[in-house]
């Protein structure tokens, strides 16, 4: 059973140019390609998507008592497509017919091999989950996403996913429908205000 006690130990930093000299030190299962994928990303491209381009923006964890960077998670808007899945025939008995609906996708995600089975990977959801409350303040968005890989796909189900459609190769698409949280916010006419991530 998971304690978690190490999400008060972490902060949370949108990646900027004073990281970029860390970035090199993440750590990964090299025998991994999708791992080898996901740190060239954070070296390559994470920022410049952020700073240059406007297209994602990436969360760095890191661990305060020796300050390491610990995981991220890259995060940017999409939608889900619903046609022909259990999602499509909910909205059909409302009389809503879209092909698609909006999401915030979690493009990329990562815990430093010495972090993992921690509760960071759990936490890292959280910031999105977070983010996504923030973003339906103010605009439609219901749906957190992953294209996930076949060796994550107990965790993302373990915190609340499911399948949009089941696949025989590749990633796994999966959503997470957070209607209830949006709900219970509402009801409490409590905000989640945009919060100050430096
Ligand atoms: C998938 C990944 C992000 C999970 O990160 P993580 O930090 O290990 O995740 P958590 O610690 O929150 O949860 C992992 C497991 O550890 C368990 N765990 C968490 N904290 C624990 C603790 N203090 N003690 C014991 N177990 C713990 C969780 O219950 C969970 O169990 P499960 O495997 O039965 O679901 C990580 O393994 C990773 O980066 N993998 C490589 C890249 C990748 O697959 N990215 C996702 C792309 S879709």
């Amino acid at each position: 059973m998971s304690d978690y006690t190490i999400w008060k130990d972490v902060r949370v930093e949108k990646i900027s140019s004073k990281h970029l000299g860390v970035l090199q030190n993440f750590a990964i299962d090299t025998s991994k390609p999708d791992e080898v994928e996901l740190k060239k990303f954070l070296i390559e491209d994470a920022y410049n998507n952020q700073e240059q381009d406007f297209i994602s923006r990436t969360y760095l964890v890191f661990h305060n008592p020796d300050n390491k960077l610990a995981g991220y998670v890259t995060l940017l808007t999409d939608n889900v497509h619903i046609r022909n899945t259990g999602l499509a025939e909910q909205f059909k008995a409302k009389n809503i017919q879209y092909d698609s609906l909006p999401a915030l996708k979690i493009g990329r995600m990562c815990v430093d091999l010495n972090f993992r089975k921690k509760g960071l990977g759990t936490f890292l959801i959280h910031v999105g989950m977070r983010r996504l409350l923030e973003i339906n303040e103010r605009v439609g968005c219901r749906f957190l996403i992953a294209d996930v890989k076949r060796g994550a796909k107990h965790f993302y189900k373990s915190l609340g996913f499911e399948v949009i459609k089941e696949k025989q190769k590749g990633h796994i698409p999966m959503y997470m429908d957070m209607r209830k949280q949006i709900e219970y916010l509402r009801e409490h006419k409590k905000t989640v205000p945009f919060t100050d991530i430096k």
